[in-house]
Order: structure tokens, then C-alpha cells, then sequence
């Protein structure tokens, strides 16, 4: 109808060091178009109910519906293989396969579970992916939604968003991904770092490593004798130190890169796929140095993703600023894509 609103969703990424807000109309049906943006930094002292309505306000947006995320130790993801069963016998059997692999109880905690459809796949046995949460933490991350004027419409996981966003930047246009191609998505913020890997369009292994920026500044100021807030200053904005940084930071990252090889191994033993892509985001993947260690470990450059390359971008939108702050909005934009992904 030519008076119908369009259709709006806002993604709000709420890290533990900024808020990250990315808002999508749906220009076109199943086409997104970018109509607002925030990326602002958690200053110490104000209660994250108050961050979170300022940030809304800052990106006056159209609407106050939101997709948000939950992650961390109260929420579980496995990939697990069961028998092939239709959607109805999965969703009674989860209670009992969930409490297998949950370290709390299933009576305490929301489930959801999903097939996992790849070549792989054979007809006895389907790979599901299995997403626990407790229900006090779901109920607390509602509330503080709620209280800041919003209306919950979706709750992802962080990496899960990750994947999303990279489905639906590729396949805009109608533009699409080889079967085979591998992509592991690496999200590195403040205190961890989430991980997916794709096959395709299909995420295949998620999960994240409680290692990230708030790592590296620590690192920083022991090795250089720094307090934290210099630390950090220094890491933003390394003028001529950057060789001090790398050497400082170095050993880290090597531990973090090991890590992750791990989540890759799981994966090529499963799949028997290579990882030969990868793209990492968000504010811990800025630090210097950090392209160089994972080409000498993974013998791959990662690519630096940008979420929103080749959306349509409203009018009112800042686009220089957007693609200056587009390392941080991956998950965001994740989120608000399902506004055309339901
Ligand atoms: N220019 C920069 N160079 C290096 N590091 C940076 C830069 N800008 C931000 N960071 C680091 O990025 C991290 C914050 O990234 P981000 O905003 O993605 O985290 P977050 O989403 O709030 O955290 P989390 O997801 O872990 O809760 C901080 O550790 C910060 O020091
Ligand atoms: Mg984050």
C-alpha cells in the first residue's frame, strides 16, 4: 500500500566497550537499505540502560524495534550429529540431548536448535546446531532492552550475527557464494574474541576465545611501564612506536592465532575443507601488527571486513564516516539483517 511505513530494524551490538547500533530499512522487499548508524565508546560510571537509549537517540532512528545479541559462559553453542529427524522430533528430543551437552541445567535455560544443511551431510544423521542460554541472563539482557524504551524483536549470538552478516552482503544483489568456499569470520572486541566459520553460505563452527583488546592494552602497559589509559592511547594512536607495540603485543596474538588454529582444525577434520579465507572486524583487529601474525600463522592475509560494502545508503546517512567506522559494526549489521531474514 502506498502509505504502508517501510519496514525498519535496528541491530544493537552491546560490547563491553562500546555500542555499536546499525539501522536497515527495507528499501525494496528482501533489499535493505543502511538508514542510520552509531558506534559510541561506554564511558566509565553510566549505567549501560542509559548508554543504550543515548546511542538510540544519537542514531535517530525510525524505529524502536531491535535485534540484539547474548554471549559469554552463559551461553552455549555445539555443533552436534544426531540421527535424521523431521523438525517436530528434534524439537521434543532437545530437552534430552541438550542436558548431554550443557554445563547447567536444562530446566534453567532457553534452547533452540537448527539443521545444518551442507554437502557433508548424509541421510542417516543430520549435523544441529544447539544454542543454550540461562534464562535469568536472557530475562536480564530483556529488561535492560525494555528499560531503555526498546522493543525486543530478535536475540542472536554474537557469532552468529558475524555469519549473518557476511550471508547477506552476499548474497545482495543476488550475488552468491561458491558451495566450497570457506571463509572463517574472526570478530576480535574488547574481552573476546568470536569466531565462524562458513562454508558457503552455512555457518559450520562457532565460537569465542576470551581474548581480545583489553589483552593487548594490559600487555601494553606492563611491557612499557604504562598505566592503562596510556596503554591504550598509545595502541590507538602508536605514531612512531609502532615497532614497540608489535614487539610488546607480539607473543599474544601467536597465542591467540593458536587458539584459533584449533577451532580450524576442528573444522578441516570434520569437513575436510581448508580455511583459505579469512576476514576479521571489530576494535581489537586494529592493533598493529595483527595482519602480519595471522599471515605467518594461517598463511592467509585476512581481509578486512566491511559489512555494508555495496548497500544502498540513505540520504541522511554520513557514508565517509560510515565506512571509517565500518571495522566495528559487523555484528550490528549482522543483527539488524533480520530485518529481511526473519
Ligand atoms: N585504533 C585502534 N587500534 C587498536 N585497538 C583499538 C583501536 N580502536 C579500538 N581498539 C580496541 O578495540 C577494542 C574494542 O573493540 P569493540 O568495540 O569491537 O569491542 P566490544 O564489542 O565493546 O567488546 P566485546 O565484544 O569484547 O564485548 C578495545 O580493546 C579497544 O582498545
Ligand atoms: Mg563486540
Amino acid at each position: 500500500m502506498l502509505l504502508t511505513p517501510k519496514r525498519s530494524l535496528v541491530g544493537l551490538d552491546i560490547g563491553t566497550r562500546s555500542i555499536k547500533a546499525v539501522e536497515f530499512t527495507e528499501d525494496k522487499p528482501g533489499v535493505p537499505q543502511v538508514s542510520g548508524f552509531v558506534h559510541r565508546e561506554l564511558t566509565s560510571g553510566e549505567s549501560l540502560k542509559d548508554a543504550v537509549s543515548q546511542t538510540i537517540h544519537a542514531g535517530k532512528f525510525k524505529t524502536r524495534r531491535v535485534a540484539s545479541a547474548i554471549s559469554g559462559k552463559s551461553v552455549t553453542v555445539r555443533y552436534i550429529t544426531m540421527p535424521r529427524m523431521d523438525d517436530e522430533d528434534l524439537k521434543n528430543l532437545l530437552p534430552v540431548e541438550a542436558g548431554k551437552y550443557i554445563p547447567f541445567e536444562v530446566s534453567d535455560s532457553m534452547l533452540d536448535a537448527q539443521k545444518v544443511e551442507t554437502e557433508k551431510t548424509d541421510n542417516k544423521e543430520m549435523k544441529v546446531l544447539l544454542v543454550a542460554a540461562k534464562k535469568s541472563f536472557v530475562m536480564e539482557h530483556i529488561k535492560l532492552i525494555e528499560d531503555a524504551g526498546l522493543t525486543s524483536a530478535f536475540i542472536d549470538v554474537d557469532s552468529f550475527a558475524l555469519g549473518n552478516s557476511y550471508e547477506l552482503r552476499n548474497t545482495q544483489d543476488g550475488k552468491t557464494v561458491p558451495n566450497d568456499r570457506v571463509m572463517a569470520l574472526i570478530d576480535i572486541g574488547a574481552t573476546k574474541t568470536s569466531i565462524n566459520i562458513m562454508l558457503g553460505t552455512t555457518s559450520c563452527f562457532a565460537r569465542e576465545i576470551y581474548s581480545a583488546g583489553n589483552d593487548f592494552t594490559e600487555q601494553l602497559s606492563k611491557k612499557l611501564g604504562l598505566d592503562n589509559v596510556k596503554a591504550e592511547e598509545l595502541k590507538r594512536d602508536p605514531g612512531n612506536r609502532v615497532a614497540e607495540i608489535i614487539e610488546s603485543t607480539g607473543s599474544l596474538i601467536e597465542d591467540l592465532c593458536q587458539e584459533i588454529h584449533l577451532s580450524f582444525d576442528l573444522f578441516e577434520n570434520q569437513y575436510d575443507k581448508k580455511v583459505d579465507n579469512i576476514g576479521i572486524s571489530g576494535g581489537g583487529s586494529l592493533l598493529s601488527g595483527i595482519d602480519e601474525t595471522f599471515e605467518r600463522t594461517f598463511n592467509v592475509r585476512p581481509s578486512r571486513v566491511d559489512p555494508l560494502e555495496g548497500f544502498s545508503i540513505a540520504p541522511n546517512v554520513q557514508a565517509q564516516e560510515l565506512r571509517a567506522k565500518a571495522a566495528h559494526l559487523t555484528i550490528a549489521a549482522g543483527l539488524a539483517s533480520r530485518l529481511v531474514r526473519g
